[in-house]
């Protein structure tokens, strides 16, 4: 049987593909429906809800029962104890250097150290991504340089940073530039940017080939990890439990 991975944050899923392409079967938690979610199964709920179990009572007014299979069928699936890991990509605006620069950094929710406390609570393995300028602690920096991505002559750079609960073995080679143009994937339309540095706007099927991701529209792919970020940390991830379990 796979492990199992709880992907909290899940978007639609660039994470969760490629935890799917380590091995693990993934089950994500988003608080905005996903139409396009990767992972294996999808549960529209608040992640720190769920990390503190302290779901709603069953609901009162349903004397006809017609909730209460709903109901428990959604617990049950993101029940706890039938995970094996759990991932955590927190909304980055509050640290990323746009809204930095812009001042409305403050506008956005911390969510890093909430989360990570009740990760730890947990007990299980853990991951938090998050973007450069982010609160985590010794975190491994995953760049798309150091994994060739890119499209066409652009190199598509994305730091992202991984805090984990367990070690990291694995080796990241240096980024580095294989092409004349940096690529960057953000906000929910076309930048001044790219007109500036490329001589026009990015297309969204650029887009998609550097991250690899063929499923997600524009927005959702301005969220993204690449899934070669996580099958990385995932494969490190799947050795531990392994390490664990011969223990
Ligand atoms: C950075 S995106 C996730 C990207 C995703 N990991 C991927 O690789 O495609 C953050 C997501 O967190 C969700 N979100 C924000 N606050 C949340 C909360 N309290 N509980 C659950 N999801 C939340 C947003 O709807 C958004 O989809």
């Amino acid at each position: 049987m796979k492990p199992r991975l709880l992907d909290l944050y899940a978007g639609a899923g660039g994470a969760a593909r490629g935890y799917q392409q380590a091995g693990f079967y993934v089950v994500g938690v988003d608080n905005k429906p996903q139409p396009h979610y990767a992972g294996d199964e999808f549960v529209q709920a608040d992640a720190l809800e769920v990390l503190r179990g302290d779901w709603p009572p069953y609901p009162s007014g349903d004397p006809s029962g017609h909730y209460h299979e709903i109901y428990y069928q959604l617990r049950r699936q993101v029940d706890l104890r039938r995970f094996d890991a759990i991932h955590a990509s927190p909304p980055c605006q509050r640290y990323s250097l746009i809204a930095r620069n812009t001042g409305v950094a403050g506008n956005h929710p911390d969510l890093v150290a909430a989360t990570r406390e009740l990760l730890v609570a947990t007990g299980l393995p853990y991951v938090i991504e998050n973007v450069k300028g982010s609160p985590l602690i010794n975190p491994v920096k995953i760049n798309g340089g150091s994994l060739g991505l890119g499209s066409g002559d652009m190199d598509l750079p994305r730091e992202r940073h991984f805090e984990l609960s367990f070690p990291f073995n694995g080796l990241i080679p240096p980024p580095s530039r294989q092409r004349r143009h940096s690529m960057g994937v953000y906000g929910h339309g076309t930048n001044a940017w790219h007109r500036e540095k490329i001589g026009r706007n990015l297309r969204v099927a650029e887009m998609r080939e550097a991250m690899g991701i063929d499923w997600m529209n524009r927005n959702e792919l301005s969220q993204a990890i690449p899934p070669a970020y996580t099958e990385l940390i995932g494969a490190q991830l799947l050795q531990h439990i392994q390490s664990e379990r011969a223990a």
